[in-house]
């Protein structure tokens, strides 16, 4: 699969997102999906579902210095010893001595950014992880977390799809020469197939309308989104989409769409968002 380099990370530009997916079916999927070619996983020690992911990896066969894997440190681990107990857990959860992307899931103004960026570092230096970013930041925070880290951030992971606004952190990533990681890049794939923009271009193509969204999404430089299925047969179309070029009418008519500035995420760590 096509990378997309940033600071080094050679991160594939489609990714298995997994919130939610758990137990044997979890490891079916995860398995399959990588069978099928996907080459970057996102997990997160807060979704339970590390092993799962570890033992799809060791099953599919595929090589893990092949495999593209992202995992996270919840916001009540970040103070350094929580952090430092909480990446020897992911590691030993997952079955494997590193990972390639290593994020501070949300922020969580109770400890000091310096400390948990100071322990993101030192994982880095354990060579526990291959590259270090953040992720659910605003844009000051965003500055900050590159200004006390030696290490340069690779990625930050945010929130991103038609219907929300991120170009000012689109720019900021660009200018840090970190990949933009987009999560719930579907947003959630509710309302799709009844936007008659979406709708529109999908049946010009003969595609679906989450194929169009991600097809825009990978037409984004340095944006990488990780949808989630729990389909196999899902898997497949989505993976289809880096096949669909999209023509620059089209794309803009996608862009348009971000004045809807409707956010889909939202948790008890949410910062004060930025504003478009
Ligand atoms: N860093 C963070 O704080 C953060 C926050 C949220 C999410 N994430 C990551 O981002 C990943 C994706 O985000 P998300 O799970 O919130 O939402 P999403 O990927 O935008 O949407 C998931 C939904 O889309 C449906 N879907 C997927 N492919 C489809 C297709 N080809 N046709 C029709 N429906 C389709 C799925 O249904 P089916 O299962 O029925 O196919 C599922 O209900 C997560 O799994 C997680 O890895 C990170």
């Amino acid at each position: 699969m096509k990378t997309f380099d940033a600071q080094g990370a050679r991160i594939p530009v489609l990714g298995m997102g997994t919130w939610t997916l758990n137990g044997p079916e979890a490891v079916d999927l995860i398995t399959h999906g990588l069978k099928l070619g996907y080459r970057h996983i996102d997990t997160a020690a807060k979704y339970g579902n590390e092993a799962e992911v570890g033992a799809a990896i060791a099953r599919s066969g595929v090589p893990r210095g092949d495999v593209f894997l992202t995992t996270k440190v919840w916001p009540t681990d970040l103070a350094p010893a929580d952090f430092a107990r909480s990446v020897a857990s992911s590691l030993e959860t997952l079955g494997t001595d590193y990972v390639d992307l290593l994020l501070i899931h949300w922020p969580n103004p109770a400890v000091p950014l310096e400390a948990s960026i100071e322990a993101l570092n030192l994982a880095h230096k354990r060579g526990q992880a291959r590259h270090i970013g953040v992720s659910n930041f605003t844009l000051q925070m965003f500055a900050e977390a590159r200004r006390l880290s030696p290490v340069a951030l690779a990625a930050h992971e945010v929130e991103r799809h038609p219907f929300l606004d991120q170009s000012k952190m689109a720019k900021a990533c660009a200018e840090a020469g970190a990949a933009l990681i987009a999560y719930t890049p579907l947003a959630r794939a509710q309302d799709l197939d009844t936007d008659p923009v979406l709708g529109e271009i999908a049946r010009a193509h003969g595609v679906s309308a989450v194929q169009v969204v991600l097809a825009w999404h990978f037409g984004l430089k340095g944006n990488i989104p990780v949808p989630r299925t729990s389909n196999p047969q899902r898997l497949t179309d989505n993976l289809k989409a880096l096949d669909l070029v999209l023509t620059s009418e089209e794309r803009a008519a996608i862009d348009a769409l971000r004045s809807a500035n409707r956010r889909v995420v939202n948790t008890v760590f949410s910062p004060d968002w930025d504003q478009p």
